[in-house]
């Protein structure tokens, strides 16, 4: 795989194990054109629109090294825009020959059907053209990749034979514009031969967002234009400034090309959201971890998102019938989530927070925790779980669980379950994880947490969730003792809390 693919799939997502063992290639790197038309149509200098009859099997065969060359041309624009840094879309017209078919207008839908998987297929052009000479008729334009040598196949003239058409292709001067290219065609031929040309991009609302590498920073303005031409919706085209690793997590930008409005709004597994993409984190790949973590939840569990951003744990959670508790130390992502609350009409299902992660824990989770746990018992009983999504950090935050509810009353029915997130450069992340889990809570996991693994986050660093319940020896510093069976609100009398206190 070239350069340009496997960073384009890194950019993705896609881990570098992945692309050593799956197959992918460019449209260069797949793409062989017939060498004759494309060098025809660069020295021929006949005007657009003419055309000649070629006889079957009247063309020569190009050698090798002339075909590659030539493979490229069909879907380059001309040599001239190499270098460009102010987009000139003029600049990209160039004449290629193509074979046509001369067909009667009568026929021509029924015919298209027939031959669809050999007409050219480019963006923005028409495949049935007007006949300069005879208005009767309609020229369909072929893809000359499909028609080596101007030379219909067997099936294609079968084909015509049925419509009763004479299997004679013609040349065709047909004029390629800025439109019938593609971004990456137009990349490839504007930037420095032989250099990376990245035109993969996260897409949050309307807002392209680019991570630039330094030779494609003079181009950036155009690159940015031509994403927005290219991608419908996409009106404003952003570059990552600065790495992630402010506390809130978003990142300085420059808006590129279009307009600079980076309030957006997104939608999630069916959930809409709007926000500040400058000021706020959102990240369109974590959409299948919300989605997972929700799925885990029933009606009426209770939720802690510690690290909850604009909300797409709380929300879709709360859309669900369970109590949320969500928390974010940004201003600005707690404003936008008390928004999208709103905007969700999921207003009184979520009770938002703006305080540091641990003070969370240690306030309301701690107050509300020890207020429920108590209540619950083996017939009846919520689940509660504890969301920590930062990944750089949160592993950092499981000491607050040590001791939390000391003094509590021991309830061993329910004990609440972490889902808490993590970065990993190690060669086995889920051990890391779990290591580095255990050592922060001072127990061992083992046999009682499992490890997922999110996504690849960059070559060699992966994002993993490692969710386990609060073994009852760290939350209450003591095991609870095997014989206390939980008793429920009602049941417990002051005796049972005052056995409970001095047996902590
Ligand atoms: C990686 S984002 C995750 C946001 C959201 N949960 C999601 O999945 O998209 C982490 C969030 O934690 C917030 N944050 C960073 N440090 C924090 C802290 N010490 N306490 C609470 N929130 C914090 C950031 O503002 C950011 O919104």
């Amino acid at each position: 795989m070239n350069n340009f693919s496997s960073r384009t799939l890194w950019r993705f997502g896609y881990s570098a194990r992945l692309l050593n063992t799956n197959h992918f290639r460019t449209a260069a790197s797949s793409t062989s054109f017939p060498a004759v038309w494309m060098l025809l149509a660069q020295y021929s200098g006949r005007i657009p629109g003419s055309f000649v009859v070629v006889q079957r099997n009247s063309f020569f065969t190009m050698p090798e090294t002339v075909e590659d060359k030539a493979d490229l041309e069909l879907y380059s624009p001309p040599p001239k825009v190499r270098g460009m840094t102010q987009l000139s879309r003029e600049a990209f017209k160039r004449t290629v020959v193509v074979p046509v078919l001369k067909v009667k207008k009568e026929i021509i839908g029924t015919l298209l059907k027939s031959l669809k998987h050999t007409v050219l297929q480019r963006p923005g052009l028409k495949r049935v053209i007007e006949d300069p000479e005879d208005e009767n008729s309609r020229l369909l334009i072929l893809d000359p990749h499909k028609i080596p040598e101007f030379s219909l196949g067997e099936s294609e003239q079968e084909i015509l034979k049925q419509f009763n058409i004479p299997p004679a292709v013609r040349k065709y001067d047909l004029e390629l514009t800025y439109d019938n290219f593609k971004s990456e065609e137009i990349l490839r031929a504007v930037l420095p031969e032989g250099q990376d040309v990245t035109s993969g991009f996260s897409r949050v609302g309307h807002i392209a967002h680019l991570n630039l590498r330094d030779h494609q920073l003079p181009y950036r303005h155009l690159i940015g234009q031509v994403i927005i031409d290219k991608n419908p919706g996409v009106t404003c085209v952003v570059n990552k400034t600065s790495i992630i690793d402010s506390t809130y997590r978003n990142f300085q930008m420059e808006v590129l090309a279009g307009e600079s409005n980076l309030v957006t709004k997104v939608k999630e597994n069916n959930i809409a959201y709007e926000l500040d993409f400058s000021k706020v984190y959102w990240n369109p790949r974590l959409s299948t971890e919300h989605g997972r973590i929700v799925e885990l939840l029933k009606p009426g569990d209770v939720l802690f998102d510690v690290f909850a951003g604009v909300g797409p744990f709380a929300i879709p959670a709360a859309k669900k019938k369970c109590s949320v508790f969500a928390n974010d130390l940004n201003p600005e992502s707690y404003n936008w989530l008390l928004h999208n609350c709103k905007l969700n009409k999921v207003y009184n299902k979520i009770k938002a927070f703006n305080m540091d992660g641990r003070d969370f824990l240690l306030g309301p989770v701690r107050e509300e925790l020890s207020k429920e746990l108590p209540l619950q018992t083996e017939e009846q009983k919520t689940s509660f779980h504890i969301v920590m999504n930062l990944p750089a950090l949160a592993l950092e935050f499981l000491d607050v669980f040590r001791h939390l509810l000391v003094g509590e009353p021991c309830s061993t029915a329910v004990l609440p379950t972490v889902h808490c997130y993590g970065f990993s450069k190690h060669g086995d992340p889920a051990k890391d994880i779990q290591e580095r889990a255990e050592a922060s809570l001072g127990t061992s996991l083992d046999g009682r947490c499992s490890t997922y693994l999110v996504r690849n986050v960059a070559p060699n660093k992966e994002m993993m969730c490692i969710s386990f319940q609060i073994p009852a020896d760290v939350l209450y510093k003591r095991p609870c003792p095997a014989e206390e069976k939980p008793a429920s609100k009602r049941l417990r009398t002051s005796k049972d809390f005052s056995e409970e206190t001095l047996l902590s």
